[in-house]
């Protein structure tokens, strides 16, 4: 396959190093421009583009993978040209208190982050890899059927879409699970028990079907609490450390 990342930094590479191990062309952009990565280049096998080239030339898949405060500068018309058949993904989470800043819509749960995302690029997305550790896309892939194998959930409003993402995360060694639409993808956010804690497949479609589809308001209550409550443990060890004013 021909395939576009825009966002080369811990989960672009990831994908790219996996990705192109796997036989496939990747095409990686930054936001600074293709000279900026020779590096990523060298580390992963992937070509360097600009963000419009990814696009352009990702002609079987297009990975969104950049801060989610970022999504807006993307260029107005980055899709205006890829063909509708094409899958988007996305794996941005919201970080309001480390990096992204308030969101009034993430704030008061009326949309869900990849929704937010899929408004901003004005057209559908799959969501996918927000809640898996970078690294672990290289170190925990397994083949089919070996035991301890991580299931990941896959969400999207365009099944066709999502039915090629879910076979791509099964060839890129994990039990690709359907997450629902994405107005459901809620379930795998920040702060719920399935954002950055694995499970095989089994149990992860038992948790999702015991959350439900439909959020309660006393269940974005909790899971924002809980992240909240990650971002200023976070936050604090690394004014600890000294990384942080
Ligand atoms: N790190 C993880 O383990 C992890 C896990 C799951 C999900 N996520 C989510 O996935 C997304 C990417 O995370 P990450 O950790 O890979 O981020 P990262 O290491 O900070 O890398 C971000 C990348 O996005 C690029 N970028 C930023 N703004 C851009 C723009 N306007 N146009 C094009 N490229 C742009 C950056 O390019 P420049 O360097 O040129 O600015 C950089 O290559 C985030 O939303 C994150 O929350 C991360």
């Amino acid at each position: 396959m021909n395939i576009g990342i825009i966002g080369a930094g811990h989960i672009g590479s990831a994908l790219a190093v996996r990705l192109t191990g796997l036989g496939h062309k990747v095409y990686i952009a930054n936001s600074r421009g293709p000279e900026t990565l020779m590096d990523v280049a060298q580390k992963t096998g992937a070509t360097p583009v600009t963000v419009e080239e990814a696009a352009r030339r990702g002609t079987n898949l297009i990975v969104v993978t950049i801060p989610l405060k970022n999504i807006p500068d993307l260029p107005k018309d980055l899709f205006a040209g890829v063909p509708a058949e094409v899958p988007v993904i996305d794996t941005c989470n919201y970080y309001p208190l480390l990096r992204d800043g308030r969101i009034p819509e993430l704030e008061s749960g009326s949309l869900t982050e990849s929704e937010w995302v899929q408004q901003h690029l004005g057209r559908p997305v799959v969501k996918v890899f927000n809640n898996i550790h970078a690294e672990h896309i290289v170190t925990r892939a397994l083949p089919a059927g070996t035991p301890g194998r991580i299931a990941l959930p896959v969400a999207s409003d365009d099944d066709a879409a999502k039915q090629k993402v879910m076979a791509l995360v099964e060839e890129l060694g994990f039990d690709a699970v359907d997450g629902g639409n994405l107005h459901a993808s809620w379930r795998y956010q920040p702060g719920t028990p399935a954002y950055g804690e694995y499970k095989p497949a089994d149990k992860l479609r038992e948790y999702l079907a015991d959350l439900g589809m439909e959020r309660t308001e006393a269940q974005h209550a909790e899971f924002r609490a809980n992240h909240t409550r990650q971002e200023q443990e976070f936050l604090k060890q690394m004014q600890q450390s000294g990384g942080a004013e």
